[in-house]
């Protein structure tokens, strides 16, 4: 396919994607331009360590070649010498695709309002296994610990998403995506659903034993 080809293909689906309509609230996150500005463009502006540089069609369009999603998913995870989430873990995945949009359009582009890519490499049980349980299990540093339905409670009522969010963004003693820059929002998400899915069973195991004991 020829560049000019691959950046007229490109370009309907940027324009569509930011024109997505069906959500009343503007999502709180940042825009394209402001992550761009304050984060990739240390690289992407002057092409250090050959990064394809902020509105050059001819060098994104041989990349998005591969698709907009895998390319997200690459800058989500980080390839090569591109650093996960451009070295800012705290950047959600909505944001890394709009600063995308922003830079293969040379500024172009209406900001998305979903993320392009949110890939789940791990489930819930094996990232809490690997990662939360370190800090979630006793309870280190006041975090909630797992199966204690007295520390997640007061957290809950903040509803699942807003916790979610604490997870990618950090929150207080715990760390933006948990340390784990890699990580994606779908996959801080799950594991967070597990943490709390273990707690409501234990919860629930605690309640029916007390009736089995009556
Ligand atoms: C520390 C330097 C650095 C920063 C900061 C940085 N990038 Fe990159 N980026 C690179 C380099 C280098 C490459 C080329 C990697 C390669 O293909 O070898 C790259 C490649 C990419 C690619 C293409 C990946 C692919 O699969 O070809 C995307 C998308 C991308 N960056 C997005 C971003 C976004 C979004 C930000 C800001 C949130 C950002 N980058 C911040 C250095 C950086
Ligand atoms: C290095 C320790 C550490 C690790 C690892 C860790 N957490 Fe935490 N987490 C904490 C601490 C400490 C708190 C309590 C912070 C506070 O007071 O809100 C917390 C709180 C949270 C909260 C509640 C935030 C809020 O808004 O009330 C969520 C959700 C959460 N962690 C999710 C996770 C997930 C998911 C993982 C694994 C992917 C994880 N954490 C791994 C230390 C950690």
């Amino acid at each position: 396919m020829s560049l000019k080809k691959t950046w007229g293909a490109l370009a309907p689906a940027l324009l569509l994607s930011g024109l997505c309509i069906g959500q009343a609230l503007a999502a709180p996150e940042r825009s394209g331009k402001d992550v761009v500005d304050s984060v990739c463009s240390g690289c992407h502006a002057t092409g250090k360590d050959g990064a394809p540089r902020i509105g050059d069609t001819e060098a994104w369009g041989k990349r998005a070649a591969v698709g907009l999603d895998k390319l997200t998913e690459n800058a989500i995870s980080g390839v090569r010498k591109m650093p996960a989430h451009g070295g800012q873990a705290s950047l959600t995945d909505l944001e890394m695709s709009r600063a995308i949009s922003y830079m293969i359009s040379g500024g172009h582009s209406v900001d998305p309002k979903k993320a392009f890519a949110s890939p789940q490499r791990i489930s819930g049980k094996e990232l809490v296994e690997k990662r939360c349980q370190e800090c979630h299990g006793a309870g280190k540093q006041g975090a909630p610990r797992i199966g204690n339905m007295d520390d997640w409670n007061p957290r809950l009522q903040k509803g699942l998403d807003a916790l979610a969010k604490s997870a990618v963004q950090g929150h207080k003693g715990m760390p933006a995506r948990a340390g784990m820059a890699h990580l994606s929002d779908k996959e801080l998400k799950t594991a967070l659903e597990y943490m709390v899915n273990q707690t409501t069973n234990a919860a629930q195991k605690k309640v029916s034993e007390a009736n089995e004991q009556r």
